[in-house]
């Protein structure tokens, strides 16, 4: 039997705002806040409010087009600067996840053929909206690809927020889950919880309930007991910048889940839309790593925890080393061989099919 899921989309155009849901208050509370300015979506991808990577894209691009709207240009050189200054100012809301910086070329793209500021105006929009639509498309295949590895019963590991919430839908670590539900086919999800911000302890066992999966909430320092006393059979990660040669950034904690299933002799996959891949990007070490507020870590929940003045070192992101990845899931198929040969094939796999 076919079942059908439906957890609130994160973002939304509505032609004078963009809606989101404000991920910092759930799952407490299912607040919507309405974004009508470009500061307010700087403000809202810089502090969580939305975040993941395919989402700070589409979001970056909805702030983009906004703001365009309001441009009062006389030429099309004039509108083009006022773009690229206000693309400069998004592209610096956060620095790790690659979606964002792809996001707003693909905008700045779009509009090569506008003759006019209007026309441009509105192409900026159309391009916007359409990058939301192709990434349901893109989540769901990733997540065919995906279930393929995996079979009933199978209980599975997780980290972060690689769902429904960070994407347009399904997600890309957590789309096997949705597809696994509609298709009748039983997957355990252990999630884990995700310090500092708790992205996997708020938001994946959220989503993944709401949808009637199977989730089993862990915190971080549980992951190598659950693997074993769990029989664990895989490791599922998202991303949020794989580098030329494999080499990715995801969510401070997944490196080190990737040593524990080399250890346990686990797979671990990292799944991820094309649109994460940075081939310009040559390793792991060439990607910029967030560093967030130090009060992320002295504080859970607005409660202080920590010693004042206590040193705090809290970087957001990890690398992991292609060497430990067992699979790269992607829209356009399943890579696992050789990074470096396999990943610039993929997008040559995307222009035949376009
Ligand atoms: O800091 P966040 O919550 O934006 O980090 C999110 C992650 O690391 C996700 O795993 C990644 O962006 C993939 S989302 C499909």
């Amino acid at each position: 039997m076919t079942e059908r899921f439906m957890i609130p989309r994160s973002v939304e155009w509505n032609d004078t705002h963009i809606t989101i849901l404000n991920q910092q208050k759930l799952p407490e509370e299912t607040e919507y806040l309405e974004l009508k300015e470009i500061e307010d979506v700087w403000d809202a991808i810089s502090t969580l409010k939305v975040r993941g990577a395919p989402a700070i894209g589409m979001t970056a691009a909805y702030g983009l087009a906004l703001a365009a709207q309001r441009y009062e240009a006389s030429s099309m050189a004039e509108f083009k600067q006022q773009l690229h200054k206000d693309i400069n100012y998004l592209a610096s809301s956060r620095p790790t996840a690659v979606n964002l910086f792809w996001a707003l070329n693909r905008l700045a793209s779009s509009i090569g053929d506008a003759i006019s500021v209007n026309e441009a105006k509105t192409m900026l929009v159309h391009e916007a909206i359409r990058i939301q639509v192709e990434d349901e498309d893109v989540c769901r295949r990733i997540g065919e690809h995906a279930l393929s590895l995996f079979k009933d019963g199978d209980r599975i590991l997780t980290i972060c927020n690689a769902g429904s919430l960070a994407t347009a839908r399904y997600g890309t670590a957590l789309a096997p889950f949705y597809l696994a539900k509609e298709k009748g086919v039983h997957l355990q999800v252990f999630a884990s919880e995700t310090r500092p911000v708790l992205q996997g302890a708020r938001l994946t066992t959220w989503e993944l309930m709401q949808a009637g999966v199977d989730v089993t909430l862990i915190t971080d320092n549980m992951a190598a007991q659950t693997i074993y006393a769990k029989n664990i059979s895989a490791v599922i990660v998202g991303a949020d910048r794989i580098a030329a040669n494999g080499d990715t950034a995801n969510k401070i904690g997944t490196f080190g889940l990737a040593l524990l299933a080399q250890s346990f002799g686990i797979p671990f996959y990292v799944a991820a839309p094309l649109s994460t891949i940075d081939l310009e990007t040559k390793t792991g070490r060439d990607i910029p790593i967030e560093e967030r507020n130090p009060e992320e870590v002295t504080h859970i929940a607005g409660k202080r925890i920590a010693p004042e003045g206590v040193e705090v070192y809290n970087p957001a992101f990890d690398v992991t080393p292609h060497e430990l990845i067992t699979a790269i899931i992607t829209e356009n198929g399943i890579i696992g061989e050789n990074y470096e040969a396999e990943l610039p094939a993929l997008f040559e796999k995307s222009e035949q099919v376009g």
